[in-house]
């Protein structure tokens, strides 16, 4: 029997809902040879109120020895005024991200996702302007501009954005091995202002230098980011693979990306230190699972939040960090199903609740 340890964070508003459907899911594809072990611990808000901290050590150490992190939402108006930064609810997040040095953020974005029928009724795109969109960013999550020396005067504000070798190396490895496991095998293109930066510059040699020693193999481009974002507005097909960015250029265009395959209530991230296939890793890799949004207190506690982008992680965690390919192509297939009968929430003009669709979900599995 394989038993895999899951660290379980549902947090605050909508995050408990959302999470009891995600569980429900993650259960059903327990059997004599799959286990799940799962640990329920605080953060955010609610950790705030029991412990003082919005994630406590012990909580952070427990994601360290789990197989994976499943997280859904914190955050609320209840704290917002007291507590900002790493000592408010979503320090909670921050402070894990951090712990587990989780420096690479993948977001799926394809026309065939789960969530592609209702992406042709509310994309701004018109629905055969997806048509064969696939790709996955992987945004550099723990170094540049969001992370350097900070001047901030009344007549100056500075913002250091460097990249060492290493942490380019790091995130360019997670990008290959992405690529790597798609069939048919995807090119790896990264974006940078090559042209201006200097950060860029040297993220440009090193990805092409980590590409072309470590995965001769693959196919790599390199493309300047503010033309990146108008191919993604204009003609995403031309941007199929696995698109490798820094921080901020990552940031923009996984939003961007967001935006044309789907609303908030059906995206789906994940965030890793490193895929099980990297040789030069150290230790046994992190991942963490989290749907991109939030806590949606306005909502909380009515059964109407959609449960479909923290279901998704599931599939995401089966995928990169639990070795479970099959099941966890058998979610995306069930959510697909699903939402094409028209099944789905208030958010997509549906009237299903939480549980019910969570429900529709488990029963379209094919086990
Ligand atoms: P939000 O993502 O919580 O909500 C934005 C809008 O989308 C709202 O209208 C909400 O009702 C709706 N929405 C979000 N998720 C939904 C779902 N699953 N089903 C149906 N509708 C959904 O972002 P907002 O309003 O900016 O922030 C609310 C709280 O969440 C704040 O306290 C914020 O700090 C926190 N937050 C936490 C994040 C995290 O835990 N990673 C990320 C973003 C915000
Ligand atoms: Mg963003």
């Amino acid at each position: 029997t394989q038993a895999h340890s899951i660290l379980v964070l549902p947090g605050d508003g909508i995050g408990p809902e959302v999470m009891a459907e995600a569980i429900k899911v993650l259960k059903a594809f327990e059997n004599p040879e799959c286990k799940f072990v799962l640990r329920e611990e605080l953060i955010g808000g609610c950790s705030i109120d029991a412990t003082g901290k919005p994630v406590t050590d012990e909580v952070k150490q427990a994601a360290l020895t789990s197989d994976a992190v499943l997280f859904a939402a914190v955050g609320g108006p209840k704290w917002d005024k007291a507590r900002r930064g790493l000592d408010g609810p979503e320090g909670g997040l921050l402070q894990l991200r951090k712990a587990m040095d989780i420096y690479a953020n993948l977001r799926p974005c394809s026309s065939h996702s789960p969530s592609s029928s209702i992406t042709k009724e509310f994309s701004p795109f018109h629905a055969t302007g997806l048509d064969g969109v696939d790709f996955v960013v992987v945004r550099e999550n723990c170094g540049g501009a969001y992370f350097g020396k900070k001047v901030e005067d009344a007549d100056y504000a500075m913002d250091e954005w460097g990249y060492s070798t290493a942490e380019v190396q790091r995130v360019t490895r997670v990008a290959a091995q992405v690529a790597l496991r798609h069939t048919p095998t995807w090119p790896v293109i990264s974006l940078d202002k090559a042209n201006v930066l200097a950060s860029s510059r040297l993220w440009r040699r090193v990805v092409e230098e980590t590409m072309t020693t470590e995965y001769p193999q693959l196919k790599l481009v390199h493309q300047l980011a503010d033309s990146a974002s108008l191919i993604l507005a204009t003609n995403p097909r031309d941007l199929n693979g696995v698109i490798l960015a820094d921080n901020t250029f990552g940031d923009m265009i996984s939003d961007q990306a967001g935006s044309i395959v789907g609303t908030l209530g059906v995206l789906p991230s994940a965030s890793l230190n490193g895929l099980p296939g990297d040789k030069t890793l150290q230790t046994r890799p992190y991942g963490l699972y989290e749907p991109t949004h939030g806590s949606a207190p306005t909502i909380a506690g009515k059964n109407v939040a959609n449960p479909v982008a923290m279901i998704l992680c599931v599939a995401l965690m089966f995928r990169y960090s639990l070795n479970m390919e099959n099941e966890a192509q058998q979610i995306e297939d069930a959510v697909r199903r699903v939402l094409d009968k028209g099944l789905r929430t208030p958010d997509l003009g549906g009237n299903l609740g939480t549980k019910e669709l969570g429900d529709a979900i488990v029963a379209e599995l094919r086990l």
